[in-house]
């Protein structure tokens, strides 16, 4: 893995975070009848603005992911794939198809519009992984649709002298540009795995509305336990510089954060837009088979 750098030191906080709420996630059914944890929902959509949605999926049974997601649409925001373990296959009505694999990550910008599928290549075995929806802000919120597949090691990574691997999907860490860099929201995307007794610091900007899951093992943040499968809402504490993480067993987090958009939030299934009207639009358009027709000329 030719793509792992190594960091000289961890990034000084003065005014770490505190942990304002963890949350549990919830068990939903979705797509064709793939069970999913949905950690991030609807109601808190306003408090992780411009976070719109985060579902872990992980299983060995096949009967939990084998249904897959079939043809469905999306538009007003952008959807992050990132499968630790596991291959799925995904095509969209502009032509375009990608495999999905061990470690690789999808970032599609849905825009006006798409209708892509999305289905599991495996029979048997492991299929684990994140699907992360990030809003659009509303003057790109019809822009042309985009999408970007990003194998293992494409993902920037570095290891820190305490031992900590991190993976950098979306803005920056320890001096490390990400796969991918958003202007307006300004996402930062990091997969951290840490040895036991190792700790990780991350420097975030105030504003940001933060939050971190853990997914193996257990961590901590000033003291308060992150244990697996939940999420921890960092505190938007006023001159706050980041989050320091303590690991006393070996664990793995992912830690995302945005600034906010603070514009209004119009949601119906895989459509999210501003306004009503917007909506009504939306489920017009995807009637009329607009929203493939659309990306396939554009
Ligand atoms: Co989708």
């Amino acid at each position: 893995m030719a793509n792992i750098t190594r960091v000289a030191s961890g990034e000084q906080l003065v005014s770490p975070r505190s942990v304002e709420r963890i949350i549990h996630g919830q068990a939903v059914m979705d797509g064709a009848g793939v069970k999913i944890n949905r950690v991030l929902t609807q109601p808190l959509q306003r408090r992780l603005d411009p976070f719109l949605m985060l579902d872990n999926f992980g299983s060995d049974e096949a009967n939990d992911y084998i249904a897959g997601f079939p043809d469905h649409p999306h538009r007003g925001f952008e959807t992050v794939t990132y499968m630790l373990t596991g291959r799925m296959r995904h095509r969209d009505s502009a032509g375009n198809e990608g495999l999905l694999e061990n470690g690789g990550v999808q970032w599609m910008t849905a825009g006006r519009g798409v209708i892509h599928s999305e289905m599991p290549e495996q029979e048997a075995g492991l299929m684990e992984g994140f699907q992360l929806w990030l809003n659009l802000p509303a003057k790109d919120k019809m822009r042309k649709p985009w999408y970007k597949d990003f194998k293992a090691d494409e993902i920037p990574a570095f290891t820190t002298p305490s031992g900590a691997l991190v993976r950098v999907i979306a803005g920056a860490s320890h001096g490390v540009a990400g796969a991918v860099q958003r202007e307006v929201t300004e996402p930062v995307y990091i997969d951290v795995e840490l040895p036991a007794g190792a700790s990780f610091s991350q420097l975030l900007p105030a504003g940001h509305n933060a939050f971190l899951y853990t997914y193996r093992g257990e961590v901590s943040i000033g003291g308060k336990a992150v244990p697996a499968r939940s999420m921890a809402i960092l505190a938007n504490t006023a001159g706050a510089d980041g989050v320091q993480v303590e690991a006393a067993e070996a664990s793995r987090f992912i830690l995302i954060a945005g600034q906010p958009l603070n514009e209004p939030i119009a949601q119906y299934g895989p459509f999210v837009m501003n306004t009503q009207e917007e909506i009504f639009q939306a489920v017009n358009d995807f009637r009329a088979g607009l929203l493939g027709e659309e990306a396939q000329t554009a």
